[in-house]
């Protein structure tokens, strides 16, 4: 958890083309739990192992990509307090009223140099993860069905200007930068890996010069063997996979890309190392980028630098 009190990426909206084979597709292929559906039409899932009522909503619209995504404060003080200090910065910002979302209090909204809408909230209802408080077992059917990932675990968004990014980030919502990726110039940051907890990341951006894109959201399997098993879903399914089963030397994670029936990329990913705010970060340099992309290939896969929504 960030000094500042931003917990974790706590919900994320994206359009999709046809919302009821992206139901079908998120609840029965990627086994999220759909949790509620509102007046405007929007689709709202969990992963099993999440306790908060949603974090993962589609929407039905001509264009795929993202809408805008929140991460989860402490408390309703952090909130007020975040706010502040993102308007002193001169950030603007609008509130979204509570229940605006299901089950969801008011986000505070705001739009990133890199033209990505951004929203804190501090409050969502818990729903739970189906598994009792006392005494409970490590699993339960929910977690056995398709993919089914333990929770949203961050995302990277693609657009112009991620330096100013980085510096909200940095000064107001206290992440700290885990690793980045150098251009060719040895200087300029191509892409960075930010987060505001004991995670590898929570949110990462690379350097791109449409605004507001979506390169992936990822979700969190427990087990190398999981990651292997939802590819084996993935194919059974015929769903289009971009790159993996492989491993990234960036974050060292464990992973499968693909892509939903609308051409949103997806990752579903293990592994990783824990970093502490006071560790210096990891660099790449701009020869060494293809095993930082995918580590034993060494390969600069087209479809994954330049395939956004
Ligand atoms: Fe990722």
């Amino acid at each position: 958890m960030a000094m500042t009190g931003v917990l974790r990426p706590g919900h994320v909206q994206i359009r999709v083309f046809d919302l009821e084979e992206s139901a079908r597709f998120y609840r029965d292929v990627m086994g999220l739990v759909e949790t509620g559906r509102d007046n405007q039409g929007r689709v709202y899932f969990k992963c099993w192992d999440e306790r908060d009522h949603n974090s993962y909503i589609i929407r039905q619209a001509e264009e795929a990509g993202i809408d805008f995504f929140g991460f989860k404060v402490l408390d309703t003080a952090t909130l007020d307090k975040l706010e502040a200090d993102l308007n002193a910065y001169g950030i603007e910002t609008t509130r979204m009223a509570a229940g605006e979302m299901l089950e969801t209090g008011e986000r505070v909204r705001f739009t990133l140099p890199t033209g990505h809408v951004m929203e804190l909230y501090a409050e969502k209802s818990s729903v739970g993860n189906g598994l009792p408080n006392a005494n409970p077992g490590p699993w339960n059917g929910a977690s056995e069905q398709g993919i089914a990932p333990v929770r949203l675990d961050h995302m990277l968004l693609y657009g112009p200007n991620v330096a100013a990014n980085k510096k909200i980030f940095e000064e107001i919502l206290g992440f700290f930068l885990v690793e980045r990726v150098l251009a060719e110039d040895g200087q300029f940051e191509a892409a960075l890996w930010l987060s505001c907890s004991h995670k590898v990341h929570d949110i990462a951006f690379v350097e791109h010069p449409e605004p507001g894109k979506l390169h992936h959201c990822s979700f969190l399997m427990e087990s190398w063997e999981k990651v292997l098993r939802a590819g084996d879903i993935m194919s059974m399914n015929e769903v289009s996979v971009d790159i993996g089963p492989t491993r990234h030397g960036i974050t060292r994670g464990c992973t499968i890309y693909a892509w939903d029936p609308s051409g949103n990329r997806f990752e579903t990913f293990m592994g990783g190392y824990q970093p502490y705010p006071d560790y210096e970060t990891i660099t790449w340099d701009w020869d060494h980028f293809p095993q930082g992309l995918d580590y034993p290939q060494r390969k600069l896969h087209e479809s994954f630098l330049t395939i956004v929504t």
